[in-house]
């Protein structure tokens, strides 16, 4: 081998290992991340038996609570790094939508109550030490859950006014609670990453028909579901 291409060789190979060092590199201080993609609530609910003015509401000698399903939407996160491993995590994502339907005696009645939500959620993160791509982290924050647009069904409307109560109009509580979260992500690139994540929310409400006549139905909810997130992101 003459010594130039020798010396392309090694250069080369220094241009290399430089590439792939870089592409996985520790995030630095002022990193920003940000992501979007797949987010699932799925609530993990416990759900109190629905009361009558403060009375368990049992028709016939049995009690009545909810169940509520998953919903997907747009998640959006953005992270700051304050250095190597510390960072600040906000999460951001278009409405969830949750219908809660009857379980026990008012079963039949099915859907009971449509709601949407919107769970901001900031988080320290903390990424582990990694040589390679894979970057995953641990992170726990503090959710605010914002309930809106609570919508009684016209078949649990026709329920309640069938016990006399008419003008069904439900409200559900805002929630401040504990979040954690394990994620990792994969860089592609320099700059383009894939992400995965599951964190855990203290969501727990309480729900509230209130009706024509002063009258109440209420339950307590502790939603505290799990969240899945699959994104694409982009470091700056
Ligand atoms: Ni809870």
């Amino acid at each position: 081998m003459k010594t130039s291409s020798r010396l392309n060789a090694s250069l080369s190979t220094l241009i290399l290992s430089a590439a792939v060092a870089s592409s996985a590199m520790a995030y630095e201080a002022g990193d920003i991340i940000v992501r979007a993609g797949v987010t699932t609530v799925d609530p993990q609910e416990t759900i109190d038996p629905i009361a009558l003015d403060g009375t368990t509401l049992s028709l016939s000698g049995g009690t009545s609570s909810l169940g509520l399903d998953s919903s997907t939407q747009l998640g959006l996160t953005a992270t700051y790094m304050y250095d190597s491993n510390w960072g600040i995590e906000l999460l951001a994502a278009t409405p969830f939508e949750h219908t809660a339907s009857a379980t026990g005696e008012l079963v039949a009645v099915g859907n009971v109550v449509d709601t949407k939500q919107l769970p901001p959620t900031l988080s320290a993160v903390y990424y582990f030490d990694t040589s390679d791509s894979f970057k995953p982290y641990f992170g726990a924050g503090i959710n605010y859950t914002v309930f809106f647009d609570e919508d009684v069904s016209a078949g649990a409307d026709s329920a309640f006014s069938g016990l006399g109560l008419t003008g069904a109009d439900a409200s559900i509580d805002n929630s401040l609670g504990l979040a954690i979260q394990l994620g990792t992500d994969y860089q592609l690139s320099e700059q383009w990453l894939i992400n995965a994540s599951i964190r855990w929310i203290d969501i727990d409400t309480e729900a509230t028909i209130t009706f024509d006549n002063g009258s109440k139905v209420t339950t307590d909810i502790e939603v505290d579901p799990f969240v899945y997130t699959l994104a694409i992101g982009y470091k700056f």
